[in-house]
């Protein structure tokens, strides 16, 4: 393909740890479905940047030639990857591209127009966008869904339930069972952790003669499915901790900060600022396993004790055996708060939990592992990002499930056809929300958590199950959705379901 290329960082998948390059060339679809065979004659049109941005990065690269891969077709041999949210779409947007993966090529587009296309090989959704109602109908039974989902799962609770994610075929989730693991999204390197401690265990303790609490909460995102609000609450009663978020706030935050507070950026002053505590409480928004995000991973690098709820498996991530508290690991708030006055009165078996900052003390060689082999970076130009990464991913595994068919077809009696592949619930798997303290039966009726996320989490099994009914029954029209809700509810009712 004639001039417009640029390079793009992307999958190199089974070199891990060697950079690689790919060469990325633009396509785009012609209008019209009948005319495919244009699409080269239109892949040669003036490339228009769409922004500034877009602009300056496409100048940048433009000269770079990549290796590539030894894929040799032209465009208008490619599968085609739709990305069917837009939004992420990790390209110029409006564009069609080629990308060359590690070991073959596609076309990437977020052009609706191809979803019925043959040559369409697989659909890319981006998780919280995810909507039932809206799905790409009639499913064709040649083409994969691919699944990205990084963000916090209590976006959206039908990736939770088997018979929403046993729909798709590829993943790349937090959970380490998934195809392609985003597990430690939030960490960006192992020097992050061992980032000296801010603010040393002398000035701390001076701190707390002064009268500052030696927990802090610092969230304003009050109503979660963790209901984390519950457990600080009660926690509150048996230890001191300044909460300056709009979340059970009980302290201002000093003027020079408020503008800072609810960035997600890690500014220096505000940064300084949360450093000065000994314990941060970290409670994610949602319990799921290998769900782990900055709240965690910032007090450690900041040399603070994490008091953590979230991933059920976040032991196996951690430096060594004793650098965060995990809250569950305490029958009750009472005995945490007890542990925490015990540590905050001792020096020596506090400090114990911030021995990770000496390198000789990660013993954790499955986060160790981790970090070293991933191919995606974090704020790391040099290296590609998961966006580019999973697309490359299910491109390679399209084209060797392509060729596979192929083989199977030219020779069934020898080549044996390939493997069905689709997620399963341990690709995101979070379990229904229950209070942040005690049990659900002693809540009140009009409680606003139980109002709210429990039955969020069961309304998204019936979306769940609706869109699979609607996918089994041929529908192309997906806002029947309801309709077939209504339908199982009802065979169900009659306890034929
Ligand atoms: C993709 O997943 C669907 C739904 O679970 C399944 O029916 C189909 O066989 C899978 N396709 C491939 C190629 O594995
Ligand atoms: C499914 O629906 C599509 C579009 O409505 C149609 O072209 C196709 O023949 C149907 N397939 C089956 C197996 O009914």
């Amino acid at each position: 393909m004639a001039g417009r290329s640029r390079l793009l960082p992307c999958a190199c998948l089974g070199l891990f740890g060697v950079l690689c390059w790919v060469w990325v060339s633009f396509a785009s679809f012609p209008d019209d479905r009948l005319h495919l065979e244009t699409l080269d004659a239109v892949d040669r049109g003036a490339f228009q940047p769409q922004s500034a941005l877009s602009d300056m990065e496409f100048a940048s690269v433009a000269t770079y030639r990549g290796p590539g891969n030894a894929d040799r077709r032209s465009n208008k041999e490619l599968p085609i990857l739709l990305w069917w949210s837009g939004g992420l779409f990790p390209h110029f947007p409006g564009d069609t591209e080629r990308i060359d993966c590690s070991t073959s090529s596609c076309l990437v587009t977020s052009n609706r127009k191809v979803q019925l296309y043959k040559r369409t090989t697989s659909i890319i959704f981006y998780g919280t966008d995810f909507r039932a109602y809206e799905a790409p109908l009639p499913r064709l039974r040649h083409q994969t869904w691919a699944l990205f989902h990084e963000e916090s799962p209590m976006n959206n609770y039908f990736l939770s339930h088997g018979p929403g994610i046993r729909l798709f075929n590829y993943t790349a989730t937090f959970s380490r069972e998934s195809d392609y693991p985003l597990t430690l999204q939030w960490l960006p390197s192992l020097e992050y952790l061992l980032e000296p401690v801010v603010v040393p265990l002398e000035e701390k303790n001076r701190l707390r003669r002064e009268g500052l609490a030696p927990v802090l909460y610092m969230q304003s995102h009050c109503d979660v499915p963790s209901d984390r609000d519950r457990y600080v609450q009660e926690l509150m009663k048996y230890i001191e901790v300044d909460s300056y978020g709009k979340c059970l706030n009980n302290k201002p935050l000093p003027q020079h900060l408020e503008d800072t507070a609810t960035a997600t950026g890690e500014e220096p002053k505000f940064m300084n600022f949360v450093a000065r505590y000994k314990f941060h409480l970290a409670l994610e928004n949602g319990l799921c396993p290998d769900y782990m995000t900055e709240k965690l991973w910032r007090p450690l690098h900041q040399g603070c004790v994490p008091v953590y709820r979230g991933s059920s498996g976040v032991a196996d991530w951690m430096p060594n055996d004793h650098s965060v508290i995990i809250i569950d690991n305490f029958p009750s708030p009472k005995a945490l708060a007890d542990f925490l006055k015990h540590l905050d009165e001792n020096d020596d078996e506090y400090s114990k939990y911030l021995e990770f900052k000496n390198h000789r003390h990660i013993t954790n060689a499955h986060l160790l592992e981790a970090l070293e082999t991933r191919e995606w970076g974090v704020n790391d130009m040099s290296k590609p990002n998961y966006l580019n990464g999973f697309e490359c991913y299910v491109c390679d595994q399209e084209n060797a499930r392509l060729a596979a068919e192929r083989a199977y077809r030219k020779a069934p009696k020898k080549n044996p056809p390939p493997e069905p592949k689709m997620a399963s619930n341990s690709h995101v798997g979070c379990p229904l929300p229950r209070p942040g303290y005690g049990d659900v039966q002693d809540l009140p009726a009009n409680d606003g958590w139980l109002q709210i996320w429990p039955q969020d989490y069961w309304q998204s099994l019936d979306q769940a199950e609706g869109l699979e009914s609607l996918i089994r029954h041929n529908e192309s029209d997906p806002s029947l959705l309801w309709k077939h809700i209504q339908n199982i509810a009802v065979s169900r009712a009659r306890g034929k379901h």
